[in-house]
């Protein structure tokens, strides 16, 4: 057996599809063993057997291949224009006190080894594709700006290729957040035709180039209605797994079960929290729910509190330990301007702060996604 035969044989088993089914059908097998058991026909008992009237079959039509998705703005050009001037998430003086302490005082050094270390971290060499999944009990809580953030960090950090999937097809603004002008396939489309015999180069011109020199795979074109379910899900992820070191996935908001799916079948996975006593109340439930899943999940499980909000204000030390249940680990997301004021996210516009916190972000995501597989 060759060793792509055992990762896929890996993958099939974290999404509950049929290794049997993949493991006779060979590569060809990949979208139907990751769609579920192929439903078997029954076998027929002899008294039940009557004679049948033949009928003859009206002449069927031919089958047209799918329509080839056209280019999409991502925002109309009427409203190019519409938004404001971007604002740097840290103010004025925060940058200039900021300054001075790099001038005067000896912190530089360590600030440089923890930055050092956490590079390290996100950097770490993985054998196969590392998934994870960013996804919330509520809407708004700030799903899409943390994947974004998470898609940026890894595509400056890793050198193997990064891609982002929104698997939301509800009009999200991850493609705007990213920087992306046009969308044209989205996961369904690319689930119709996706083969195992492609190649990384084949795969990528259905995807939009980001300008981070990542990838992304958007969920719909931003019409109302476009359908994403688990099925199409399943075959995206396995497919483009061979071929991507890093993935992140912008998940809708929980209990949907395409967001349940993605939570307990990625590698490791981002929970979203409001940092406001509702959002860790709600959160926790979640955690217990994972927990009960599998032992494996909490340990592999990143909190991410975020504030959406300058007025959001938790016990940051209460709620790591009402959140770090089971081994999943805290991290904090502070307020910042340029990302409440929407739009696409510029990494040198980011505050000090939310830099930082994002870097962590994404070490403890990938620290957990390599942990996982190493088990
Ligand atoms: N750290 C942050 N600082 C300021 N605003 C934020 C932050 N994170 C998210 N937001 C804002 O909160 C709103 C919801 O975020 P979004 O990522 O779209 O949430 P979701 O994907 O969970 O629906 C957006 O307007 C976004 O700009
Ligand atoms: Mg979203």
């Amino acid at each position: 057996m060759s060793a792509q035969d055992d990762w896929q044989r890996e993958v099939f088993r974290e999404l509950g599809g049929a290794v049997e089914t993949a493991g006779t059908a060979g590569t060809a097998g990949t979208a139907e063993a990751a769609a579920g058991p192929v439903p078997q026909p029954q076998p027929v008992q002899p008294h039940s057997v009557q004679p049948q009237p033949v009928h003859q079959q009206p002449p069927q039509p031919p089958r047209l291949p799918p329509p080839t998705p056209v280019s999409v703005p991502v925002v109309a050009p009427e409203l190019a224009e519409a938004r404001g001037r971007a604002r740097h998430g840290d103010s004025i003086p925060q940058r200039a006190g900021r300054a001075m302490r790099r001038l005067l005082l000896s912190s530089t050094a360590q600030d440089t080894a923890v930055a050092t270390h956490t590079a390290q971290v996100i950097q770490q060499p993985i054998t196969t594709g590392r998934q994870i999944a960013v996804t919330s009990i509520r809407g708004g809580a700030g799903k899409s700006t943390v994947a974004a953030l998470l898609s940026l960090t890894y595509a400056h950090y890793r050198s193997d290729p990064v891609l982002t999937v929104e698997a939301d097809p509800a009009l999200g603004p991850l493609p705007l957040r990213l920087g992306a002008a046009e969308v044209r396939w989205s996961c369904a489309d690319l689930a119709r035709i996706i083969d195992p015999s492609m190649q990384i180069t084949d795969i990528t011109g259905y995807l939009v180039r980001l300008s981070s020199g990542g990838w992304l795979l958007p969920g719909s074109q931003g019409a109302v209605g476009a359908q994403l379910d688990v099925d199409i899900y399943r075959i995206v992820m396995t497919s483009l797994r061979r071929y991507f070191g890093t993935t992140i996935v912008d998940c809708e908001t929980l209990p949907a079960e395409l967001a349940r799916t993605a939570l307990t079948t990625t590698q490791a996975r981002v929970l979203v929290t409001p940092a406001t006593v509702e959002g860790l109340a709600a959160t926790r439930s979640v955690l217990d729910w994972v927990g009960g899943v599998h032992r494996s999940l909490l340990p592999t499980t990143v909190v991410a509190l975020t504030h959406t909000s300058p007025d959001m204000a938790v016990d940051e030390r209460r709620a790591a330990e009402h959140l770090g249940v089971g081994g999943a680990r805290v991290v904090s997301l502070p307020y910042d301007r340029h990302l409440a004021a929407g739009g696409q996210i510029q990494s040198a516009l980011l505050g000090q702060a939310t830099r930082e916190a994002a870097a962590q972000l994404a070490a403890e995501a990938m620290d957990r996604a390599v942990s996982r597989g190493r088990r």
